[in-house]
C-alpha cells in the first residue's frame, strides 16, 4: 500500500530544470507579438500581470499595468469599499466619454464649486438648469473669480460648445482643437447632458496607444475576492471591475467549488478562479464556467505553503497539466508565482500558460503600495505574502492560515525586495526578453511559442552554467538589475 505510493510516482518539473532549445527561425525578435488573452474575454497587448497582494497592486500599480498594456489586480485585504474606491480610480484615470457627469447649477456658490473641483478633482463642469446645459465652468473662471462674485451664474462661460451625443470621437476631437477647449459636453435632442468628452483624455488615450482600455476607452482593471465573498463581487461588478478574481490558497475545495457555483449566476464579468496545480481541478472549475485559471501552489518567492504542508506542484509541471486540459475548452492559464526571470516568462507560455502573474518583481516598483528603506546604502521595498503573520493580522483576508480564533498557522514570510525603477521600464525588459526567447524559438506569437517550442531537461551544472559565473560584475545592465535580490 505505502511502496506502490512510489512506483509510479512522476517527477515534476519548475522554471530551474528546464531550458528551451533554439531552433531555426525566420523570426527577429522585434517582430514578435506578445499579445495574449488573460481570460475568456480579456485579450492584453502584454501578457503580464500583477498580483493581489497589499504590498504589489493597488490602483497606482494597476493603472500603471492598464496603460502598458498589462492589467493589475487590486488586492482585497482591505474593506470592500476601500477596494472599490482603487477600482473607481483605475476606471476613472482615463476614459473617452465620461457617462457619470458632475454638474453645478448656477446657483451654486463659489465655495462650493470649489469643494467640488477639490473633492472630485474635477478641473470643470458643466452648467445645467433644470436638466438643460446652460455654461460651463473651470478652474480658469474661478481664478479669475474675484470678489462680490458669489455664485456659478457670475463666472461661467454661458456660450457653451457642446456636441450631440453620438458624435463619432474624431469629430469630437476636432472640435476640441479647434476651438481650443478642453472639455466638451455632449446633449441628447432636450439639451440634456449625457456625457462628457475631455482633451485630457484624449491625450492620454494618444500617449498610451498599448494600452488595455474597456470599450469606452476606460483602463482595465481586476479585482481580487475571497471564495465566499459574493457581495463583494457584485459590489465591484457594479464599479466596472473588468474580471474577478477567486483568490484563495486551494480552489479545489468543495465548499469553495460550491460558492464559485453561486457566483458563476450572480456575476457575468470573466471570473478567474485559482489557486489549483492539477488537471482534476481545472475539469472541475471549468466545468462552472469560470473565464480563467490561476495556476500555482506553492512557487511564490514569499510562499511557505510547501514548507508548511508539504504540498505542491513544481511550477512548470502544474501548468502543463492544467493546460491540456484548458486548451481544449479555450480557457486561458496564468501562471502565477515563482518567476524570477523574463525566460521563465517565456518557458511558462511555452509550457502552456496563456499568461503570467508575477508579485515580487513588480513589489519593488515605484507604483507599489509598499514603504521604502534603505539596507546597506541600498534601496528596497517591503514585500510579504498575503500568509504572512503581518498580512492576516492587519488585513482582512482567509486566504491562509486562520487555524482557530486568534491563532495563526502563517504560510508566507514579510521581507524586502531591491528597487526595481518604474513598471513601464521593468514591462520592457520583461517583454523584450519575451521577444528574444520567441526569436529563438522562431515564434511569431504566443500560439506559435506553444506549438513550436522544445524543452530539455537540464541538470545543476547546467543550471550553475545559465547564470553569469568565473566573473566579479562591475557593471550590471539594466534587466540584470531588475532580476537580483
Ligand atoms: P512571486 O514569486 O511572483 O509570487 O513573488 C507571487 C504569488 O505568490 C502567491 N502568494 C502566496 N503564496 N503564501 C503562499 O503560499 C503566501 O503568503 C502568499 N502570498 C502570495 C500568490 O499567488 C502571488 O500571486
Amino acid at each position: 500500500m505505502f511502496t506502490d505510493k512510489f512506483q509510479q510516482i512522476r517527477e515534476a518539473l519548475t522554471y530551474d530544470d528546464v531550458l528551451l532549445i533554439p531552433s531555426r527561425t525566420a523570426v527577429e525578435p522585434r517582430e514578435v507579438n506578445v499579445s495574449s488573452n488573460f481570460s475568456r474575454h480579456i485579450k492584453l497587448k502584454v501578457p503580464i500581470v500583477s498580483s493581489p497582494m497589499d504590498t504589489v497592486t493597488e490602483s497606482g500599480m494597476a493603472m500603471a499595468m492598464a496603460k502598458q498594456g498589462a492589467l493589475g489586480i487590486i488586492h482585497r485585504n482591505i474593506t470592500m469599499n476601500q477596494q472599490i474606491g482603487f477600482v473607481r480610480r483605475v476606471k476613472r484615470e482615463e476614459t473617452i466619454v465620461i457617462r457619470n457627469v458632475h454638474t453645478v447649477s448656477p446657483e451654486t456658490t463659489i465655495d462650493d464649486l470649489r469643494d467640488i473641483m477639490r473633492t472630485k478633482n474635477i478641473g470643470g463642469l458643466p452648467v445645467v438648469s433644470g436638466e438643460k446645459l446652460v455654461g460651463i465652468v473651470t478652474r480658469r473662471d474661478l481664478d479669475f473669480a474675484g470678489k462680490g462674485r458669489n455664485t456659478v451664474e457670475d463666472i461661467m462661460i454661458r456660450k457653451v460648445i457642446s456636441a450631440n451625443d453620438n458624435i463619432p470621437i474624431e469629430e469630437a476631437v476636432e472640435i476640441l482643437h479647434k476651438n481650443r477647449i478642453e472639455k466638451l459636453p455632449l446633449v441628447d435632442r432636450n439639451g440634456r447632458v449625457v456625457g462628457l468628452i475631455t482633451a485630457k483624455d484624449i491625450r492620454n488615450r494618444e500617449k498610451f496607444p498599448e494600452a488595455s482600455r474597456d470599450e469606452n476607452g476606460q483602463l482595465l482593471v481586476g479585482a481580487a475576492v475571497g471564495p465566499f465573498d459574493l457581495e463583494r463581487a457584485q459590489a465591484l461588478e457594479k464599479e466596472g471591475v473588468d474580471a474577478i478574481v477567486i483568490d484563495t490558497a486551494h480552489a479545489h475545495n468543495e465548499n469553495v467549488l460550491n460558492s464559485i457555483k453561486k457566483m458563476r449566476k450572480l456575476v457575468s464579468v470573466d471570473i478567474v478562479a485559482g489557486n489549483i496545480a492539477t488537471a482534476e481541478a481545472a475539469e472541475d472549475l471549468i466545468s462552472l464556467d469560470v473565464d480563467g485559471l490561476r495556476v500555482g501552489i506553492g512557487p511564490g518567492s514569499i510562499c511557505t505553503t510547501r514548507i508548511i504542508a508539504g504540498i505542491g506542484v513544481p511550477q512548470i509541471t502544474a501548468i502543463s497539466d492544467v493546460a491540456e486540459i484548458a486548451a481544449k475548452h479555450g480557457v486561458p492559464v496564468i501562471a502565477d508565482g515563482g518567476i524570477r526571470f523574463s525566460g521563465d516568462i517565456v518557458k511558462a507560455i511555452a509550457a502552456g500558460a496563456d499568461a503570467v502573474m508575477l508579485g515580487s518583481i513588480f513589489a519593488g516598483t515605484e507604483e507599489s503600495p509598499g514603504s521604502e528603506m534603505i539596507m546597506n546604502g541600498r534601496k528596497y521595498k517591503a514585500y510579504r505574502g498575503m500568509g504572512s503573520l503581518g498580512a492576516i493580522q492587519t488585513g482582512i483576508s482567509d486566504r491562509y492560515g486562520k487555524i482557530g480564533s486568534n491563532k495563526f498557522v502563517a504560510e508566507g514570510v514579510e521581507g524586502a525586495v531591491p528597487f526595481k525603477g518604474r513598471v513601464d521600464e521593468v514591462l520592457f525588459q520583461l517583454t523584450g526578453g519575451m521577444k528574444s526567447g520567441m526569436g529563438y524559438v522562431g515564434a511569431r506569437d504566443i500560439g506559435e511559442l506553444k506549438t513550436k517550442s522544445r524543452f530539455v531537461k537540464i541538470t545543476s551544472s547546467g543550471l550553475r552554467e545559465s547564470h553569469p559565473h568565473d566573473i566579479r560584475i562591475v557593471s550590471e545592465p539594466p534587466n540584470y538589475q531588475i532580476y537580483q535580490v
